[in-house]
């Protein structure tokens, strides 16, 4: 049973769990009945200056143990997370409200990438190129940077924290980790898992708190020479502003406008499937969502109606029940917003198709339940086209051709995923290289992102830098060039180059 009741939870810091310097805490209650699941510290600048002397610390160490040994420490995280997997995604129905088979999902993903990146432990590719100049030799290295800052947000509250943590600290960097408030008891059974599988103190420090006590501490501090954030364009531009006078390293991975292109020669019955995952999982609220469906005309009526039907039989209800399709939305402040764009939509003229409204009885009033909610004859330029929801709302889109498609998909200010449903391979090569984003997907929806590829996107959904993959190491290194010259005399590059 996942419900902590008021059990009081700490700060990890250095290998010690610790109250906030203050004293003070807050509560972390379920988005889907209000339950409260645990109090944790508030947390402010003192506690973040401390957790970055212990980072700093351990980082003279941890960068001087072997790769393929800390390696080895991620190895026994996914071992341990994977014997908790059931416990911490019960855990993540009640605290974030995603349903069970998500919930499920979302700490394998984590588990997938401590072995991904526990490999990277021995392998950390660099490369050797011949000389120029004779009896000397060269190569490039990934060099560890040294503190790490890593705010996430709480759609993904165990994998996004191991996308930013386990390449961290495979490449030898130590972490401070600020997990969203939302989410803090999985920020810290997360923790919990990986100290106990054999981290060294001082590796990962974990503390709690808001953006403006923790986040923009951490974002100024000195000695914490990479910021790694996931969240809200407007906090990604506050957090480079912040950030600039240090010069740091800022990964960003911010919003989505993602759409689904369905073709007239498209597999109308995967469409559908496609769409209602990509729409309504995670009640919308991943950054790869499909918030736009751009529809052919040729099937737009039809697609329209096997949609509604579908989304109408969704099943509202807590996450940890089997038969919910679709669980709560975070906190009233997300259901406010999402029901706001419900007024906008029908303001701007679009056609309500279903949902459009909070949703009430059996309980669902003691939670934050929004109706699976379908905009027809929407316009690319309306605000329900253009702008990020995050809540269980699409918007159907007509459209005559595939270059129209295309500039629909693409006239959008944000690039993290696309997708387009169709039967014709040269349609399909056509939307791999024209679609503006980091992510397409073919006869699939918007989600799914597994995590040895690059993940991230173009345009304002980033600064050009990509999580997981190989692209992830890029972030949390830095390439030192080494030239050894073993001739015994002054060899000058671009000069003694005659034989
Ligand atoms: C996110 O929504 O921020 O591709 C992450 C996906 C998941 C990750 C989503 N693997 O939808």
């Amino acid at each position: 049973m996942a419900i902590l009741g008021a059990k009081t939870f700490q700060n990890y810091i250095d290998g010690e769990w610790l109250d906030a310097a203050s004293g003070e805490t807050f509560e972390s209650t379920s988005p889907a009945n209000g339950d409260t699941v645990g109090v944790f510290p508030k947390s402010g600048p003192e506690d973040v200056d401390r957790a970055v002397v212990a980072a700093k610390a351990a980082s003279e160490e941890w960068r001087l143990v072997p790769a393929p040994k800390r390696g080895e420490v991620l190895f026994r995280f996914a071992q341990l997370l994977a014997e908790h997997k059931d416990d911490v995604t019960d855990l993540m129905t009640h605290e974030m409200g995603k349903v069970k088979a998500e919930a499920a999902g979302d700490v394998q993903e984590a588990i997938d990438m401590a072995y991904y990146m526990g490999g990277e432990g021995r392998r950390l590719f660099g490369q050797t190129t011949p000389s120029e100049l004779r009896d000397k030799f060269q190569m490039s290295v990934r060099m560890p940077v040294g503190v790490v800052g890593a705010i996430t947000p709480w759609n993904f509250p165990i994998a996004i924290p191991s996308w930013k943590t386990l390449p961290a600290i495979v490449c030898g960097n130590t972490v401070v980790f600020k997990p969203a408030t939302d989410t803090p008891a999985l920020g810290e059974r997360y923790v919990e898992l990986f100290a106990q599988a054999g981290l060294p103190k001082g590796v990962l420090n974990i503390v709690h708190g808001g953006g403006s006590d923790v986040g923009q501490r951490l974002v100024e501090h000195p000695d914490v020479p990479i910021i790694t954030f996931t969240g809200s364009r407007e906090t990604g531009v506050a957090v480079t502003k912040a950030a600039a006078e240090n010069l740091k390293h800022v990964h960003l991975e911010l919003g989505g406008k993602n759409a689904i292109i369905v073709m007239d020669d498209a597999d109308l019955d995967l469409a559908v499937d496609g769409i209602v995952w990509s729409a309504f999982g995670t009640s919308g609220q991943r950054c790869t969502a499909a918030s736009r469906v751009i529809v052919h005309e040729a099937v737009y009526d039809q697609l329209a109606s096997r949609l509604v039907t579908r989304v109408e039989q969704m099943r509202l209800g807590p996450g940890w029940e089997d038969d919910t399709d679709v669980g709560p939305v975070i906190n009233k402040g997300a259901l406010d917003k999402i029901h706001s764009y419900t007024e906008i939509g029908e303001d701007e003229g679009a056609k309500l198709l279903t949902g459009g409204e909070v949703a009430e009885g059996n309980g669902l009033e003691k939670g934050f339940y929004y109706r699976p909610t379908v905009f027809g004859d929407v316009q690319s330029g309306m605000r329900i086209a253009q702008e990020e929801i995050f809540g269980p709302t699409t918007a159907l889109i007509r459209v005559r051709s595939l270059d129209e498609a295309i500039a629909v998909s693409n006239g959008v200010k944000y690039g993290l995923s696309s997708s387009i449903f169709s039967g014709d391979v040269n349609k399909a090569f056509r939307a791999m290289r024209d679609l503006d984003t980091g992510i397409t997907y073919i006869n699939a929806g918007t989600i799914g992102a597994e995590v040895h590829l690059p993940f991230g996107g173009t345009k304002d959904t980033g600064n050009g830098h990509r999580e997981a993959g190989q692209a992830a190491l890029d972030v949390f290194t830095e390439w030192k060039s080494i030239y050894v010259d073993y001739s015994g005399k002054l060899q000058r590059a671009q000069i003694d180059t005659a034989e």
